[in-house]
């Protein structure tokens, strides 16, 4: 296998995928007037294309996947494209990120397909709180179809909870009743400055680190990482089945530990979520004899991630929201 190593010393075996760009909520703090196509958008990638960027991918050592969007569930070709990732060699993990609207519904097909993991964005334990932020009041369905998750053969559940002073930031206790007897891990995520939501960022942001100093105080205990953990730091407590997560990008050495690269719904190569730019790679994917130059494009680019996002200087690069580059 093809040495897949940045400046920094990085590898890169997680390749998050935006399989479409469209997303039917309408998160405050992401997409709050609902999705809208940009003019002149191109297409996601067809069933084909994807084949052929996830085998170049995996001969470079990319061993898990997650499938975002956008909401990935509105594809209607889902099932074939988690049978698909499954499938590629190499590829030992397909994990998704999903906002939970086809869940319960869906979970089943999904799992037969071949997922392994699955993320489910949940922001608050509130039903009103939660129509207020994502436009759906949903959140007992959503709910339900996690216990499902949990029911079944899924290896990992875990809940995003975006944390968001005067919103949801006084939820901790009950997180903690929801996390007494389920074995899931509910990350709480620090608010992000994108192209799109400044004025929202000034309003209600609010440091993730601050959490840290409650749960050990509570008993909480920091797991040690693993060699191939991401960014985000994990606790966990004798009494509680689920574990808490914290992920505070605006913490000092956040950008170490990142193990991941992100490919747009259209085929961009994105090397960081608030990067300056995007490579697009499908002009490799319309033929098998193409995978050695898009292997080569894939690794030119690896030079060219930098150490880590300015977002403390206020630099959110080409991000206008995270629906664009898949979170
Ligand atoms: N800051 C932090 N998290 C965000 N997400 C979307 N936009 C932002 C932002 N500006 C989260 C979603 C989802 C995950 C993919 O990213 O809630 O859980
Ligand atoms: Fe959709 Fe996720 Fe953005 Fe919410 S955060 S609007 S669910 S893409």
């Amino acid at each position: 296998m093809v040495q897949f190593v940045d400046r920094y010393g990085r590898r890169f075996p997680y390749l998050r995928l935006s399989v479409i760009p469209a997303c039917n909520f309408r998160c405050t703090y992401c997409l709050p007037g609902g999705y809208r196509p940009e003019a002149g958008m191109k297409g996601p990638l067809s069933l084909a294309e994807m084949g052929r960027l996830l085998r170049g991918f995996a001969m470079l050592g990319m061993h898990k996947l997650r499938l975002t969007g956008g909401e990935p569930s509105l594809r209607r070709d889902l099932v074939r494209v988690i049978e698909m990732a499954a499938a590629t060699p190499g590829v030992t993990k397909v994990a998704m990120t999903t906002n939970g609207c086809l869940l319960k519904r869906r979970l089943s097909d999904w799992c037969a397909a071949g997922l392994t993991a699955l993320n489910v964005s949940v922001d608050t334990l509130d039903s009103p709180r939660f129509a207020a932020i994502t436009g759906h009041d949903r959140l007992d369905e959503i709910l339900a179809g996690i216990d499902l998750a949990l029911a079944s053969r899924l290896t990992s559940v875990k809940l995003n909870a975006v944390l968001m002073r005067g919103v949801n930031d006084e939820e901790l206790p009950a997180w903690l009743d929801y996390l007494r007897e389920r074995p899931l891990t509910v990350r709480f995520i620090e608010l992000m400055q994108t192209g799109e939501n400044r004025v929202f960022f000034q309003r209600h942001h609010v440091r993730a680190d601050s959490l840290q100093g409650v749960l050990r105080a509570q008993g909480w205990q920091e797991r040690a990482r693993a060699s191939d953990a991401g960014p985000a730091r994990e606790f966990a407590h004798p009494d509680y089945a689920g574990r808490i997560g914290i992920i505070a990008p605006y913490s000092k050495d956040f950008c170490k530990a990142c193990n991941r690269l992100r490919v747009t719904s259209a085929g961009d190569l994105r090397l960081c979520l608030f990067g300056e730019f995007g490579i697009p790679l499908r002009h490799y994917l319309q033929d098998d004899a193409q995978q050695p130059e898009l292997v080569a494009a894939i690794l030119g680019q690896i030079g060219q991630k930098h150490a880590g996002h300015a977002l403390l200087q206020g630099h959110t690069g080409i991000t206008p929201h995270l629906a664009a580059t898949g979170g």
